[in-house]
């Protein structure tokens, strides 16, 4: 197994379009790296590139302790899953899974040995005779993952290999690709657009955005401590609420003053955020920390005039406006049984649990 580094990475393609802004990353041996970002953030080109399917402008790439610039791919001990598997559809599922190590002239009783074991992991054993047209989505999925398998790799490159797939396979497939990589504990990049895909599988995950990385962090470090207004709005669904406000200062308290009234900052937060008062910012906290229920103590409320009630079943989406701004609370659907689309209610926002967002940098300056 073996690591993966990016060191001052970049593309640009032929035609002048810088892709790839310099790019720094290092993927652990072993773990399970995830690519977000919206179409067109350069996930694929990254992955490309470590694949050494598209060559580097500058920087390097190496891949254990070996930098990989001029090694062409078949030498780099990487195997590649696609969105559209790429299966060969004249071949049964075993040729497919052993084309590439009868390429390599690999004795017939080891590629024998090494297809049933990659078959019985993704539990296709059944399936070997079989040629892709008459297998499902999910079926063909496994198949191109059992292609690299066989071919034991250092590292597994996954481009949105599950986009494909109706929801209810995709999160069949998803555990499935979390459990092989439990099993064989190889190194994995994993590139989705699917944040949820993203925060379930991942050890970590790198946020790109334009061709560059906006953060890489743990799921949950990028949940609860987003680095910047990009990421805080991208990993969350639904989003995080992102309004533009300012900072105040009265009576020794630092307020945010949105639309619809001013909210009191906690003393901790306050205290991060004092050089930036009289600033303008952008306010973001999570659907889940706006409520309709007062909290015991530092309830910080603002009214708004309910718009839409999205009911959820164990929760509720409410949609209100105030101060001419936009939010969205999340709560439990019992809470939301007295809620009519219409009417005025008090929210309570958890201040505990907000951040506040530089206006131009968009920088987290309440971490
Ligand atoms: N061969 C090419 N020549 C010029 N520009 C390209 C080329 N291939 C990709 N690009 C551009 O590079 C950027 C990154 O493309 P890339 O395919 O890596 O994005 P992506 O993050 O994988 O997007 P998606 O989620 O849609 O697959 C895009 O703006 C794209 O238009
Ligand atoms: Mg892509």
């Amino acid at each position: 197994m073996a690591k993966v580094v990016l060191k001052g990475v970049e593309k640009v393609y032929p035609n002048g379009f810088k892709a790839v802004h310099g790019i720094d990353l290092e993927v652990h041996d072993g773990e399970f790296m995830v690519l977000v970002g919206p179409s067109g953030c350069a996930k694929s080109t990254t992955l490309r590139m470590v694949a050494g399917l598209e060559e580097i402008t500058s920087g390097t790439i190496s891949i254990g302790d070996k930098v990989v610039n001029d090694v062409p791919p078949k030498d780099r001990g990487i195997a590649m899953v696609f969105q559209n598997y790429a299966l060969y559809p004249h071949m049964t599922v075993y040729d497919n899974m052993a084309f590439s190590l009868k390429i390599k002239k690999t004795a017939k009783e080891i590629i024998k040995q090494k297809v049933i074991e990659a078959a019985k992991i993704l539990d296709i054993e059944n399936l070997l005779d079989r040629k892709p047209k008459e297998l499902s989505g999910g079926q063909r999925q496994r198949v191109a993952v059992g292609r690299a398998i066989v071919r034991d790799p250092e590292v597994f490159l996954f481009d949105e290999p599950l986009s494909n797939l109706d929801a209810k396979l995709r999160v069949h497939m998803r555990v499935q690709l979390s459990q092989l990589h439990n099993k064989l504990k190889a190194t994995m990049i994993y590139v989705t657009h699917d944040q949820v895909e993203a925060m379930t599988m991942g050890d970590r995950i790198c946020v790109l955005n334009s061709g560059r990385i906006m953060q890489v962090d743990t799921p949950l470090n990028l949940y609860n401590y987003p680095a910047n207004k990009f990421v805080a709005g991208f990993i969350g669904s639904p989003a995080m609420n992102l309004i533009e406000g300012e900072l105040l200062k009265e009576n020794n308290n630092i307020y945010v003053k949105i639309g619809g009234g001013k909210l009191k900052l906690s003393a901790g937060k306050a205290e991060k955020v004092q050089k930036h008062v009289g600033n303008k910012i952008w306010f973001g906290i999570r659907p889940e920390y706006i409520s309709t229920r007062n909290w015991e103590s530092k309830e910080e409320g603002i009214k708004g005039k309910i718009e839409v009630l999205e009911h959820m079943g164990n929760e509720t989406f409410v949609y209100f406006k105030a101060g001419g701004q936009q939010f969205i609370s999340r709560i439990d659907s019992v809470d939301s049984r007295v809620l009519e689309s219409g009417n005025e209610h008090i929210f309570i926002f958890d201040m505990e649990n907000c951040h506040i967002f530089d206006y131009d940098s968009e920088e987290n300056i309440s971490l």
